[in-house]
């Protein structure tokens, strides 16, 4: 039999195939597997609405001894970008392409719409699947799901466990229906809905069905692991066991006091989760990746002080996230990375960079092979910008300030190197402080004074990170340079797909459980 080793390495992966092979070969194939290193476990956990003064290496109130020993062990990237509200932040971390070029750019998906993310380009568990992993997640989906075609399981990965809308309660894991009174289970596997978890906090639910996959495929699976943890911590709601929250006395702050107990649990969880891969004996050949999907909410425990804004805005507290990558395959540790990285660059840097798959096959991605980056000291970002955003349905602001180009009236925000320019109506811009001791009970505001009708803003990020001093005025010429780019890009974009409520979703219609309500045609 004349294989390379790599191909005898494959060979091996998934099917045990020795049992097809006489005994001599079979050794062969063995030995060869001891040889050939196994491409490493990816564990990507993704934390829900964790603000960027929300972890312990920023200087936070909250404790976090977990994140912070894993990225300090590891690479702290520390000019990561996110979006600025959920389904928009999931649609690229799994598809590797911009909200502009799947009609998801317009605000979030809610779970009364027909829609989610295109069938038309395989995720990033497809092409990990396609290259020997076994794939599985756990949590939060909200990527769609009216018809069963939408649904993790269907999207590559092998299991799924968790919940697809966009929030539920920790405990009784039900979502309401628009009329905000009726509540309807929304927790499910591959086999359907999953009843019987009640008074189950899901922190504590999710990552012990995380330590279960993997203990069980360090037992069964040759092949290596591909694990998406999106947990719902720490989304509103506010639940948290109550000897969590207690840690947390000194804070007056209702919201804030049980938002801190619920990150608790959440670096609690990590820490399980990274302690089974230990045991397992898979921890050496991982690599852990940890990601916010927004910035943190403020109006639910939240905070990103000293950057301006929250969930939902284009200025930094929305968009400017919390990541690492750790585990114990990564060789560079101990670094801070400050090159432009986006939630987009994952599927590339995860398929290509670690995992040596193909990306063939899939559209035109938006997202950069970040690899070289995040392990090679020094090498520069391989993303000369980002587009933050281009939403054409959000209310309009201001007057057209240039003309021939972009429509400043219009939201959109892109990033050039240092420079990051806003147009429309970025959401509000406010300075908080996190409500701390009696000291400072709420939290200080600093509003912003701008004029209610201003819609331009140029910021150099790299000087000026908490977006204190617009110089749109100084730099006319970058600024039409950049207006040329989003209209560029917007020349580009699908149009939004963002239908009206259908009535049909009730899960009142569907045996009491949210779940895909339309059949195929
Ligand atoms: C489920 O929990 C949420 C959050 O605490 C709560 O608002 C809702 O009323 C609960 N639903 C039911 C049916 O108990
Ligand atoms: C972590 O594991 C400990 C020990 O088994 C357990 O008591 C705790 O509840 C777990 N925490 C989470 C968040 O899963
Ligand atoms: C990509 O290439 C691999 C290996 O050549 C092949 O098995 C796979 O089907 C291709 N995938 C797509 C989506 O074209
Ligand atoms: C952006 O593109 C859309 C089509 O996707 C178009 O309707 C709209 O007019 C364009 N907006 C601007 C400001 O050019
Ligand atoms: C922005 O948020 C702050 C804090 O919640 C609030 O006081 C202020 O009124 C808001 N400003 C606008 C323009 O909505
Ligand atoms: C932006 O600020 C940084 C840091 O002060 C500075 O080095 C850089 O030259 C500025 N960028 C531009 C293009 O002015």
């Amino acid at each position: 039999m004349a294989l390379s080793m790599r191909e005898i390495a494959l060979f091996c992966v998934g099917v045990s195939v020795a049992l097809l092979f006489t005994a001599s070969e079979a050794l062969v194939v063995n030995n060869a597997r001891r040889q050939a290193p196994q491409k490493p476990n990816i564990v990507f956990v993704l934390a829900d609405d964790y603000g960027f003064n929300d972890i312990g290496y920023h200087g936070s109130q909250i404790k976090t001894p977990t994140l912070d020993q894993l990225a300090k062990d590891g690479v702290k990237l520390e000019n990561y970008y996110v979006q600025p509200r959920c389904s928009p932040t999931r649609s690229q971390l799994i598809s590797g392409r911009y909200q502009i070029h799947t009609g998801l750019q317009h605000a979030i998906l809610w779970r009364w719409q027909r829609a989610g993310l295109p069938l038309d380009s395989p995720t990033i568990a497809d092409k990990l699947k396609e290259t020997g992993y076994s794939t599985h997640m756990v949590g939060k989906w909200h990527l769609g799901f009216y018809k069963k075609e939408f649904l993790p399981q269907h999207r590559g990965f092998d299991t799924y466990f968790g919940y697809l809308s966009c929030s539920e309660g920790y405990y009784n894991h039900t979502k309401d229906w628009r009329d905000h009174k009726s509540w309807y289970l929304d927790l499910r596997d591959n086999n359907g809905p999953v009843y019987g978890k009640e008074g189950h906090y899901s922190t504590h639910m999710f990552t012990e069905h995380a330590e279960n996959i993997i203990n069980q495929h360090a037992e069964k699976s040759t092949k290596p692991l591909f694990l998406y943890m999106a947990y719902e911590a720490v989304h509103s709601p506010l639940e948290v066991p109550k000897s969590y929250e207690e840690k947390y006395r000194f804070i007056k702050d209702e919201k804030r006091r049980k938002y801190a107990g619920m990150v608790d649990t959440l670096d609690e969880g990590v820490r399980n989760i990274t302690n089974a891969l230990k045991q397992a004996g898979m921890w050496e050949n991982t690599i852990l990746v940890f990601s916010t999907d927004n910035g943190g909410q403020i109006k639910a425990g939240g905070n990103n002080y000293p950057l301006r804004g929250w969930k939902g805005s284009l200025f930094e507290g929305g968009i400017r996230g919390i990541g690492f990558v750790s585990g114990g395959a990564l060789k560079t540790r101990g670094v801070v990375n400050r090159e432009l990285i986006h939630v987009s660059d994952w599927f590339p840097t995860l398929v290509s960079g670690v995992a040596h798959g193909s990306l063939n096959g899939t559209l035109p991605l938006d997202g950069f092979n970040q690899w070289p980056t995040i392990t090679g000291k020094g090498v520069p970002s391989a993303r000369p910008y980002l587009l933050h955003n281009i939403d054409i349905l959000y209310g309009k602001r201001g007057h057209k300030l240039y003309p021939h180009t972009w429509d400043t009236r219009v939201r959109a925000a892109i990033r050039v190197g240092d420079f990051k320019l806003i147009t429309g109506q970025p959401d509000n811009g406010s300075w908080v402080k996190p409500p701390s001791d009696e000291a400072v009970p709420h939290g200080e505001v600093v509003i912003s004074k701008e004029n209610k009708h201003k819609n331009l803003w140029l910021f150099n990020i790299t000087a000026d990170p908490t977006e204190h001093h617009d110089i749109s005025h100084k730099f006319p010429e970058k600024v039409k340079e950049m207006l040329d780019m989003i209209l560029e890009f917007n020349h580009t974009a699908v149009p939004p797909n963002y239908p009206r409520p259908d009535p049909l979703a009730n899960p009142a219609l569907h045996g009491g459980v949210w779940g895909p309500w339309v059949k195929d045609e």
